[in-house]
């Protein structure tokens, strides 16, 4: 998927013109604070061109799953402190709708560089059924579309999908480096290239992982998903959390990558506790032979060996999914450890490491070692269908565009 062709900024006559950029403001957020900026920071090239530009910058985003109708506590109206922070001070403005009236005149009033906030697009019933209607009325808003929200790429919704029918549209700059940098594990990423998918389910990550044993040369498998692996190979895992129904699948899994070439590895030893608690007592035993009343928290000390062993041979490094219990400490130690083995092999220049998903991230976080990766995306979902292979409806229209005509410039309504 490298080297794809879509239009960028540079290529469309943005100057001074009203551009709709789709961001990704679904933010964490607690008592009406963003929590984590990460998303914010990530938008600023963006922004700093547009306003460099003399756009008129109208911001549009979707913030948690209010089901098409107006909730208080899902309003976009916290973020605007936090962009104008991030902005350096700028002023944000804010419309309480993004469409209507309220969305025309706060358009209206904005002078060149600055910058509108518009309200919750998932207050509206249509924006989650790509409602053609509804798209045009957006559209109606602007001049060009600049797609910035990767992360949202995998929902065909009126302001990923629709806007690109009715304006010109640029990929933002996040969207772009998210499509680089994604877009070459699967065409030019240096091999061998190995994938570690961690998590709780198997079910989850059934298409993930069919997918990853034909681009892989190395897969491996840690957190509560492992479970299933050493279940459908006959060995006994107590208390552990697993799937009884996905014996056959996970057995598939494995033929499936024998055929193909790739390496798989399972943990060699677990940590197992009596309940999931902060400190309760623990103990490292063999993966093969759980006792009865033992449940797998983490992956051993000897799997991370093993795992680390492998990645120290690849040249390319994604992961997904954290190892083990995080959250609950000491059961962070796996993902922590091996965290730090990547950061190390990345630092040396000997892998390049790609993260992505929200508790991949918030593990990475956890440990402090972010930064020290080569590549984190802000996508969960988004990051998850891409490495099933399966086409984003996001990036689909921002391809299409490029081989089509633009749309003419819509007669705005304002
Ligand atoms: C995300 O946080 O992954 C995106 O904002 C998409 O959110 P959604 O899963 O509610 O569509």
């Amino acid at each position: 998927m490298g080297g794809l062709k879509y239009p960028k900024l540079e290529d469309i006559n943005i100057a001074a013109k009203t551009v709709l950029v789709r961001t990704d403001l679904n933010v964490p957020m607690q008592g009406g604070h963003v929590t984590d900026t990460t998303r914010i920071q990530r938008l600023l090239p963006t922004l700093n061109y547009l306003i460099r530009k003399k756009c008129r910058i109208v911001l549009l985003s979707h913030f948690d799953r209010p089901g098409g109708k107006f909730v208080p506590s899902m309003s976009l109206a916290p973020l605007v402190d936090a962009l104008s922070q991030a902005l350096g001070g700028r002023e944000v403005k804010f419309g309480v709708d993004c469409i209507g009236p309220a969305a025309y005149d706060a358009v209206a009033k904005l002078q060149p560089g600055e910058v509108l906030l518009l309200e919750n697009l998932r207050f509206h019933p249509e924006e989650e059924k790509g409602d053609a209607n509804f798209a045009r009325e957006l559209a109606s808003l602007g001049d060009i579309f600049v797609n910035d929200a990767f992360s949202c790429s995998h929902r065909a919704h009126a302001s990923i999908t629709g806007l690109a029918d009715y304006l010109p549209v640029a990929a933002g700059r996040l969207m772009q480096e998210e499509l680089d940098v994604l877009g070459s594990i699967f065409s030019g990423a240096k091999k061998p290239i190995a994938a570690i998918i961690g998590g709780a389910k198997v079910s989850t990550k059934l298409e993930l992982l069919i997918n990853l044993t034909q681009t892989m040369d190395v897969l491996i498998i840690g957190g509560a998903m492992a479970n299933t692996f050493l279940y459908a190979q006959g060995h006994s895992i107590g208390k552990s959390l697993y799937e009884k129904n996905l014996k056959a699948s996970a057995l598939k899994i494995l033929r499936q990558a024998e055929k193909n070439g790739c390496r798989i590895l399972l943990p060699v030893d677990v940590i197992i506790a009596s309940e999931l608690a902060p400190a309760s007592p623990c103990d490292i035993v063999d993966a093969e032979a759980i006792p009865a009343d033992g449940m797998a928290v983490d992956i051993g000390p000897a799997s991370v060996e093993l795992f680390g062993e492998a990645l120290g041979k690849c040249k390319t490094i994604v992961w997904n999914g954290p190892l083990g219990a995080f959250e609950t400490s000491p059961f962070d130690v796996s993902t922590v450890s091996l965290a730090r083995i990547i950061a190390s092999l990345t630092a040396k220049k000997r892998v390049r490491s790609i993260a992505g998903g929200g508790d991949t991230v918030a593990a990475l976080n956890h440990a402090g070692l972010a930064a020290r990766f080569s590549y984190l995306s802000t996508a969960g979902g988004a990051f998850l269908e891409w490495l099933e292979g399966k086409p984003l409806p996001g990036v689909a229209a921002l391809l299409e565009s490029d081989t089509r005509p633009a749309p003419a410039i819509m007669t705005k309504r304002r």
